[in-house]
């Protein structure tokens, strides 16, 4: 698939006082000469406050580290994390469609996506609020099928589950990441032969999950501010 810059760009970014605020406290974990490392959680950062990576969003995060504009392109074109198109304003959804999830269900999922956001990938829904792509393999092949909404992972999904997902989000919720079927982590179905010790700890979800749920910014949400 061809990733390239949108055709419509907007004429100005820059980032807020607090999102310059905590990029300059990320360059500075860089030792001098070393800013360039930084690329990744800056772009990162455009993409959450804009909800997209324009050209200009690219180049002033570039100028930041001191780097040619073209190596962020670079960066920003080779990454499907970073969205070069406007997305939806409260969620991207990437689908992944790869072996283990095309075998348990990613073209359900996909269906779905049809039918609650657009028929089209990268055209948002009516509201605008939502938008959807198929993705290769995101690397949770045991908790399939799954998908990437913002920062965090929704595994083994159904289409009813997944549904739901997308209702909340459209109606501003902030649905539970990781299994949706109760799994802890990985373990079998069946569940746990070994390596039991989690069971007994103080949380009922890993701790990926469990930070994400605290936190409570797995999604951009950007009509809120
Ligand atoms: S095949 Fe879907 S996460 Fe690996």
């Amino acid at each position: 698939m061809l990733r390239r810059l949108h055709k419509e760009q907007p004429e100005s970014f820059e980032f807020t006082p607090a999102n310059l605020e905590w990029a300059q406290k990320q360059i500075a974990k860089y030792p001098e000469g070393r800013q360039a490392s930084a690329i990744i959680p800056l772009l990162w950062r455009a993409q959450e406050q804009e909800g997209w990576l324009s050209r200009l969003a690219i180049e002033y995060v570039c100028d930041m580290l001191d780097m040619a504009h073209i190596r962020g392109i670079e960066v920003a074109t080779f990454y499907f994390m970073f969205q070069l198109h406007p997305v939806g304003s409260v969620a991207h959804v990437q689908v992944c469609g790869t072996t283990s999830c095309m075998i348990c269900g990613a073209e359900d999922l996909i269906a779905v996506c049809k039918d609650k956001i657009n028929a089209k990938p990268f055209a948002t829904s009516e509201d605008g609020k939502l938008s959807w792509e198929e993705v290769e393999c995101l690397g949770a092949c045991s908790n399939a099928p799954m998908a990437q909404i913002g920062k965090d992972y929704y595994e083994d999904l159904t289409e009813e589950s997944f549904g739901k997902i997308l209702d909340d989000l459209a109606a501003g919720k902030v649905p539970q990441p990781g299994s949706q079927t109760g799994r802890f982590a990985s373990e079998p179905l069946s569940g746990l032969t070994s390596l039991t010790a989690h069971n007994g700890t103080a949380h009922e979800t890993n701790a990926s999950v469990t930070l994400a749920t605290e936190k409570g910014d797995t999604v951009a949400r950007i009509t809120d501010g």
